[in-house]
């Protein structure tokens, strides 16, 4: 009865995709005819390419695989050269079915933009597009076709090193950088050989990792899933994204890889994705110490039925699949089903028709890293940045200032271009001392401490011990005491943030500490120019350094990015989108949290709160300050009450009150007061990104439809409850205006 009801099933999507486009589906399901089970198999097996000094190389047994039609796409391959010789093997093939090359190509390729967790802070959609489409260009001509991108993990908790990877911990946000970035890697058709197959990940859930440790556990009520951590993959999938990886971790108590509710009746039945889902680095393998399964052939079975179709780099699939469909185990329709998509992709990239698709040594040249797209990295850069405080207005720095800088990351060429870098080669990347002596000449430099003096820690990431800290830090107080201001480079160095990087104390390293505040206590001015992966716990940082500007790690152009920020030449506007904790033991914090039946009362010990914290996090989610000063006044809603056709119309004043010319991310936030089930205190909904000379003044209008209020009800339907309403709009999530209306039945 199974076995019908999956037949009829597979007939069906068959039947749908002949409907879409007749001459696509008897291509692939001729083709399929004429493969032999091994062929087959092959296609479904994804291996890497290795790497050393001199680049990508294949393994010998791995180019037997791709001789023996055994392997139907490689990762970690780039260059015109290398992937042409990868393909002229497949070519020689009996059926010539083209191999599909894969990478990770995070936050672009060899133009390396921010990472992604300080793109997102530039609330600018079409950079955040633009970025992606230059990754593509770029990446495509290098011979790729498919990238591991997006990543778009919701998380709250900074200790997990992949915050660096993603959005930050907003859904709403979540979901439009999702769209806009498939956008971006795939624009409108993947034919076009300067396109990439994106990869939406890691799903699900990753981002919910027990105690920010990764690779942990996850455990989450399905209204938690679908309300604030499933909307970003979905959204991609509504954008047409072509493939899906699974996350390592597991989905109520099954291993992702594993997970038929997740990967079929979900992914594919509720929300309709038509692509293939490859796994994560070895994750059918991994279903074994999850406890799951007992050895590589229950792995094999179970990740295929549950609707994995390619097996990353475990091999699983290629060496258990046959054993189980000759003992029964599978059926030949759910090899045929998973092979069919894996090809479907090929065929809507144009690799049937030229296999070499986009590889072109001369294109190549032309575009990587070419004076637009370099000049892009440095715009994304400088409006990733986040003024943090600015006391007196230390920034901008007055001409004619005499500098110091200071600091392990003053000149720490590889750091520039953070981790998942992909091909960014660091040797072309800006370093802030290298931005700062173009502009003034030689100035005064000491690097002044051990990025960390835990040795083991050093060794760990492959840090080279630059000397003792102790006689560094007197050299970098010498080199202070000269100075009008100085510029501190501090904060962590690529490796501490990534992946297999969480950290239980997200502080500065000690040593850096330790040189912080010994050139605070020369008396000089401090400006912290802050270079990491995630938020940082800075209650000590924000206490006594008058200026801290966040510039995460800022890719190919970031040194050349900071020094504009810092001489005023562009006026920071980014805005952070992860609440940064004033401690670890605050974490998990996020600005969406719900209220308790005890919602925090200073003068009433038994409500919701710390003994020996606040509730606040340092720096709230959505902030970040500007060279000049914004006002909101006159919040205005044009009706008290609206049915559920209709629009309310939210106004407000934004006005700049300050010395410079800036631009201002004005942000529109709801609560719904009483509802079936909580909600949280606060919600984004919509912003704008403005830009008003000084003295400029502007009426800001947002439209809030009745979609704007919807939530998972008491029967996790997705409605909107009559009611009332709160609307909040501000220049962060926490210093809001406020006002109230109600939605009519
Ligand atoms: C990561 C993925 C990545 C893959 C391939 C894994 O370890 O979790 O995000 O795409 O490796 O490099």
């Amino acid at each position: 009865m199974k076995l019908l009801a999956q037949c009829a099933l597979l007939f069906l999507s068959l039947q749908l995709h002949a409907q879409q486009d007749p001459q696509r589906h008897r291509f692939i399901t001729t083709l399929m005819q004429r493969m032999t089970i091994g062929e087959k198999i092959g296609q479904l097996n994804l291996l890497t390419s290795d790497m050393d000094v001199t680049g990508p190389f294949m393994k010998e047994n791995y180019k037997q695989d791709i001789l023996n039609g055994a392997c139907g796409a490689i990762f970690n391959a780039y260059t015109p050269q290398y992937t042409r010789k990868l393909q002229d093997m497949a070519m020689q093939t009996r059926l010539k079915i083209p191999l599909l090359f894969g990478y990770d190509v995070i936050h672009g390729h060899k133009t390396i933009f921010p990472i992604p967790l300080g793109e997102a802070c530039t609330w600018d959609l079409a950079l955040l597009e633009k970025s992606a489409r230059i990754a593509a260009e770029e990446a495509s001509a290098d011979g790729l076709h498919w990238t591991f991108s997006p990543m778009v993990d919701i998380a709250r908790d900074p200790r997990w090193g992949r915050v660096a990877e993603g959005v930050g911990e907003d859904t709403w946000y979540g979901v439009q950088v999702a769209k806009a970035k498939v956008r971006g890697y795939q624009g409108t058709d993947l034919s076009t050989p300067n396109t990439l197959l994106a990869c939406v990940k890691h799903f699900a859930l990753y981002g919910a990792i027990e105690a920010g440790r990764d690779y942990n556990t996850v455990d989450m009520s399905r209204r938690q899933m679908y309300q604030f951590y499933l909307p970003p993959y979905k959204a991609a999938v509504e954008a047409g994204v072509g493939t899906v990886m699974t996350s390592f971790n597991e989905v109520d108590g099954i291993p992702a890889t594993g997970n038929h509710w997740l990967m079929t009746e979900l992914l594919r039945e509720e929300w309709g994705f038509k692509g293939f889902v490859v796994t994560d680095y070895t994750a059918i393998n991994e279903m074994i110490p999850h406890g799951i399964v007992k050895n590589e052939y229950e792995a094999g079975a179970l990740a295929l039925k549950a609707g994995v179709d390619m097996d990353m780099q475990g091999s699983v699939y290629a060496t258990q699949l046959k054993k189980l469909l000759d003992d029964k185990k599978i059926t030949l329709q759910d090899i045929d089903q998973a092979v069919y998509r894996v090809l479907e992709a090929k065929y809507k990239l144009g690799l049937f028709k030229d296999p070499y698709r986009g590889a072109d040594s001369a294109r190549a040249k032309k575009v990587i890293m070419s004076t637009t797209n370099l000049q892009a990295a440095r715009e994304i850069a400088q409006r990733s940045f986040v003024l943090l405080k600015n006391e007196q207005q230390l920034l901008p720095l007055r001409k004619g200032t005499k500098i110091a800088l200071i600091g392990p990351l003053a000149n720490a060429q590889r750091d520039m271009i953070g981790n998942w870098s992909a091909a960014g080669d660091y040797k072309q990347a800006s370093t802030l001392l290298e931005a700062l002596k173009s502009r003034l000449g030689d100035i005064d430099y000491a690097p002044g401490a051990n990025l960390s003096d835990d040795r083991g820690l050093l060794k760990k990431l492959n840090i080279t011990d630059t000397g003792r800290s102790e006689d560094m830090r007197k050299e970098a107080v010498e080199t202070a005491r000269k100075a009008d201001v100085v510029i501190l480079a501090l904060g962590e160095s690529q490796g501490m943030s990534g992946e297999a990087a969480s950290r239980s104390d997200i502080g500065l390293p000690a040593s850096q500490r330790a040189l912080l505040e010994a050139v605070y206590n020369t008396g000089k001015p401090v400006v912290l120019v802050l270079m990491n992966g995630r938020p940082l716990t800075l209650e000590w940082e924000d206490a006594h350094i008058p200026a801290i500007l966040e510039t995460w790690f800022p890719g190919t152009q970031g040194g050349y990015a900071i020094a504009d920020v810092l001489f005023g030449d562009y006026n920071p506007a980014g805005k952070i989108t992860m609440s940064f904790p004033r401690n670890t033991g605050q974490i998990p914090i996020y600005y969406n949290h719900k209220n308790t039946g005890r919602p925090l009362d200073p003068n009433n010990k038994y409500t919701s709160k710390y003994l020996d914290v606040s509730n606040e996090p340092l720096y709230p989610f959505g902030y970040g300050l500007s060279y000049t000063k914004f006002t909101y006044n006159n919040l205005q809603l044009d009706k008290k009450n609206i049915r559920p056709q209709e629009k309310l119309r939210v106004s407000v004043t934004v006005e700049n009150a300050g010395d410079y010319d800036g631009e201002e991310v004005v942000q529109l936030y709801i609560q719904d007061v009483t509802a079936s089930v909580n909600r949280p205190v606060k919600e984004l909904r919509n912003f704008r990104k403005i830009m008003l000379k000084k003295g400029e003044r502007r009426e800001v209008t947002f439209d809030i439809s009745v979609n704007d209020l919807k939530f998972y009800d008491k029967n996790m339907k997705y409605v909107a409850e009559p009611g009332a309403f709160k609307v909040f709009v501000g220049t962060n999530s926490r210093d809001v205006l406020e006002g109230e209306f109600s939605l009519l039945p």
